[in-house]
This record gives C-alpha cells, sequence and structure tokens, in this order.
C-alpha cells in the first residue's frame, strides 16, 4: 500500500482497531508512518504499537484506557461503534457518551496541532433538523446526566443509533469552536454503506435492498480503506483549515436526497 499521507513521528490513537473502518484506518496511519496504539472491545496488538482494551459503553474502562494509552496523543480516530442491533442504551453509551467521554480524557493532554476526527454516519445527517433536541441533550454534560436525559426523553429521541450519531456531528461542532483556541481541531466523517462486520450484521437482520438503496447513486458499497483516506486527511496537516465540518463518504447519497428535497 502506498502512503497517500505522512504521519511519520505522530503518536495515534484509534478506537474500533479490530475491525472494518478502524482496522483500515490503523493499517493506513502506519503505511503513513503512525504510531498507531489501537483500543478496542475486542482485538490484540497485531500491526499496532500497542493494544489497549476499552469498553467504550463503561466509564471506569474508558478511564483506565486513557491512562493507560498515555500521551502525546498527536490524532484520534474514533472509529469504534455498535451496531443498530445491540440494546439501546448500549448504542448511546458507545456511539455517543462513551465515545465523547473517551475524546475528554485524550484532549486534556492533546498538544497544539492535534486533532480528531470521528466516525458518524449517514444515518445521523438529520441533525441538519433536529438541532434544538440534540443541543438540549448535550446540556447534559457527564455520561450519567446523558443517559438520564435519554431515558426521560427516549420518545421523542428517536432510535439510538441516529440520535446518537446527530449527537456526535453536533457536539463535534461545538467542540470545534473552542478547541480551535488550544490549535486543535475537530470533525465527523459520515460513511454511507461500508462492507464490514457490522454491516454483514446488519445484512443479516434487515434486507438487502434497504442497505443497496442508500448507494445510489453510485452503484457500490464503499470498502472500508476509503473511509481510511478522507480520514486520514481530516487529521493530516493537508486539513489545516478544515474545522468541525461534517463530511460526508457517501458516494453521493445525500446530495441526491438533498436536492430531491428531503430537507425542505
Ligand atoms: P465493525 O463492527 O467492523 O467494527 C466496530 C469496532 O468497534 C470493532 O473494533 C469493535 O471491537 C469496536 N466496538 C464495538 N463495541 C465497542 C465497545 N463497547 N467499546 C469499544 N469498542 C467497541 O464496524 P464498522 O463498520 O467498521 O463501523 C465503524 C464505525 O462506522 C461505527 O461507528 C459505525 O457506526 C460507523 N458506520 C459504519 C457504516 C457501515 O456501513 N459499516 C455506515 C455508517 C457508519
Amino acid at each position: 500500500m502506498t502512503a497517500q499521507f505522512d504521519y511519520t513521528g505522530k503518536r495515534v490513537v484509534v478506537t474500533g482497531s479490530s475491525s472494518g473502518i478502524g482496522a483500515a484506518t490503523a493499517r493506513a496511519l502506519a503505511t503513513a508512518g503512525a504510531e498507531v496504539h489501537g483500543a478496542s472491545r475486542t482485538g490484540d496488538a497485531t500491526g499496532l504499537a500497542s493494544f489497549t482494551p476499552l469498553d467504550l459503553a463503561d466509564p471506569a474502562s474508558i478511564e483506565a484506557a486513557a491512562s493507560a494509552i498515555g500521551d502525546p496523543v498527536h490524532a484520534l480516530f474514533n472509529c469504534a461503534g455498535a451496531t443498530p442491533m445491540v440494546a439501546p442504551l448500549d448504542i448511546l453509551k458507545v456511539n455517543f457518551l462513551g465515545t465523547r467521554l473517551l475524546t475528554e480524557h485524550i484532549l486534556a493532554q492533546m498538544p497544539h496541532g492535534g486533532a480528531v476526527v470521528n466516525v458518524s454516519s449517514d444515518g445521523g445527517y438529520a441533525w441538519r433538523k433536529r438541532q434544538s433536541i440534540i443541543v438540549e441533550f448535550l446540556a447534559a454534560r457527564t455520561f450519567d446526566a446523558g443517559l438520564a436525559w435519554y431515558e426521560a426523553h427516549k420518545d421523542e429521541s428517536g432510535h439510538p443509533y441516529g440520535f446518537a450519531k446527530e449527537a456526535l456531528n453536533v457536539w463535534t461542532m461545538q467542540q470545534s469552536a473552542t478547541l480551535i483556541g488550544r490549535g486543535i481541531r475537530i470533525n465527523v466523517c459520515s460513511p454511507g454503506a461500508v462492507q464490514t462486520p457490522m454491516l454483514e450484521a446488519i445484512e443479516a437482520v434487515f434486507p438487502s435492498e434497504m442497505i443497496d438503496a442508500v448507494t445510489v447513486p453510485i452503484g457500490r458499497r464503499s470498502t472500508p480503506e476509503e473511509q481510511a483516506g478522507p480520514l486520514l486527511f481530516l487529521n493530516s496537516p493537508a486539513a489545516s483549515y478544515v474545522n468541525g465540518i461534517d463530511l460526508q463518504v457517501d458516494g453521493g447519497f445525500w446530495a441526491g436526497r438533498t436536492l430531491a428535497g428531503a430537507f425542505h
């Protein structure tokens, strides 16, 4: 594999390093010269500088993992995620509350020039019309307060997979306004359908036609490597003026839906 970006001398963290988009990102970063530290619920240190067990549903595990990883961390790639089929509260914990908590721990030690990228989803696109409820949720600033808010507002929040991704997008935008004062950028990538073990698990439960509906107009699913490239770009100096964006990596799906009036 040829390196698309130069990460020589950079100490980076990839969550979800054991599978799918995270594994492809870890491989691409190693090729680009980074010292890659992986963290996931499952997996091992193959191809990595280190591997730290991490359960994003558990604040104690998150704190222990952040401390074991240590510093400096020049770039954080939040690729871990739970499928839409696990228990609702676990989806919210892993895909937003735990990801936020881990990021806060790592940001506390991140040097000037650092960068964070969060893997959201085309399923989180609706933040564009649901900002008020999401901002209310984000005002619950801790893991436990966020959980309590969600339990009290389940009905209006919608499915936790979409809600967690919407929250990740809006939280990223909020953080971008303040972190840039420390010289740190933070962005989101929103994949469409990516051929990974998560998508295989979804396809075992939901019809393939439902997944293929989001491959319009490109007509095929993404490989994990096609997601890794934009993630490496966003956390590299090549994106030094890119901050607080939601980069759609969906083959043009949401461009078409937006023109078709999905957000009028
Ligand atoms: P995957 O299932 O292949 O990998 C998920 C990774 O997250 C694994 O390394 C797993 O160990 C880790 N993980 C799961 N639960 C965890 C927990 N409680 N604590 C720590 N780590 C945990 O999934 P994939 O497809 O690579 O997904 C990566 C991200 O991309 C997720 O955030 C997912 O929501 C998002 N995404 C995926 C799409 C797809 O079509 N595959 C589409 C849109 C977004």
